[in-house]
């Protein structure tokens, strides 16, 4: 990223430019709150519960939106961000790079500021209170994947995952803002988020073709082959949180499961998972990721590319 391009990122970041949605006036409209047709059970519920029930799941569905945004910004992206912008990691970091990181945790701490405002406004709006706590799934799946490899430092995990989750372009980053029938409120939120993340995509791919190379061997060869479960920590549809959501509109528990065991077969995780991944599988193959066998195996055996003998 050249001088010019760091200058646009410091005037034109959502925190300077963009909309000022934090205590903004929205009215109720007869929209929704969150895109239905990214929940799967939603027509089901439309079905046998009627909207008024739709309604508060989607609702439901938008505050564990903001929450997951809340907390991925803060816990994740940021503590990274820090590092890099303090060069904290073992690894150095050029200037430039350490310069810009800076903007980045700037602008994810917008970002998790306007999502707990806009969580307040919708509650104000809606008159639901957020009825589903608790950690989103990612951060278990990531502790998960720590317990499993002992021997990957932590530093090294967290930056892998930063990488992955800031070089996808989130599904629902992109498709909220088109959908014409959902809140304005939550569509110019999502589209200001949007604008940014693609300069945090642009940044965190310089950063990793940096990073990779210089890791020692041995601990590249033990982070690679659990890259493909971190890409799954961050683009797994979050089961638990869904169950919730469902009881929380008077679904049973057995119910809930089934339903959304049904939303979300197991089995297409793979090839749902593989268009968003592109871009950062092309980071990874830049990088030489892809070069390790052992790596490249592991990817194939979770679905997110080909095997070997299809290459
Ligand atoms: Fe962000
Ligand atoms: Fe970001």
């Amino acid at each position: 990223m050249s001088r010019d391009k760091y200058m646009e990122w410091e005037g034109d970041c959502w925190v300077r430019r963009g909309p000022r949605l934090v205590g903004s006036a929205s009215i109720r409209e007869r929209l929704d709150p969150f895109p239905r047709g990214l929940i799967p059970y939603t027509a089901k519920l439309s079905e046998l519960r009627g909207p008024a029930v739709v309604d508060q799941a989607l609702t439901q569905v938008l505050y564990g939106y903001l929450r997951f945004t809340e907390q991925l910004e803060l816990k994740s992206i940021n503590r990274v961000g820090q590092w890099i912008a303090l060069g904290e990691l073992p690894i150095e970091i050029p200037r430039h790079l350490r310069s810009r990181a800076f903007l980045l945790v700037r602008d994810e701490a917008h970002h998790a500021t306007v999502s707990d405002d806009v969580a307040g406004q919708i509650e104000r709006l809606t008159g639901y209170p957020p009825l589903v706590a608790g950690e989103p799934g990612f951060l278990a799946d990531i502790a998960a994947v720590s317990n499993r490899s002992p021997g990957i430092h932590e530093a090294d995990l967290e930056t892998a995952f930063a990488t992955i989750s800031e070089t996808l372009i989130s599904g629902s980053l992109a498709l909220i803002p088109k959908d014409e029938s959902v809140l304005p409120l939550v569509r110019d939120y999502a589209e200001a988020h949007k604008v940014d993340e693609a300069r945090h995509q642009a940044f965190f791919s310089e950063f990793f073709e940096w990073w990779w190379p210089r890791l020692p061997s041995r601990t590249r060869g033990e982070l690679g082959p659990v890259l493909p479960d971190l890409c799954l920590a961050f683009l797994r549809p979050d089961i638990g949180f869904h169950q919730q959501v469902l009881e929380a509109v008077g679904l049973s528990p057995r119910q809930a499961r089934d339903w959304v065991l049904e939303s979300f077969p197991e089995a297409s995780l793979g090839a749902s998972v593989r268009r968003p991944l592109q871009v950062t599988l092309r980071v990874f193959q830049r990088a030489g990721v892809l070069d390790d066998s052992a790596t490249a195996d592991a990817f194939a055996a979770r679905g997110l590319i080909d095997g070997s003998r299809d290459r």
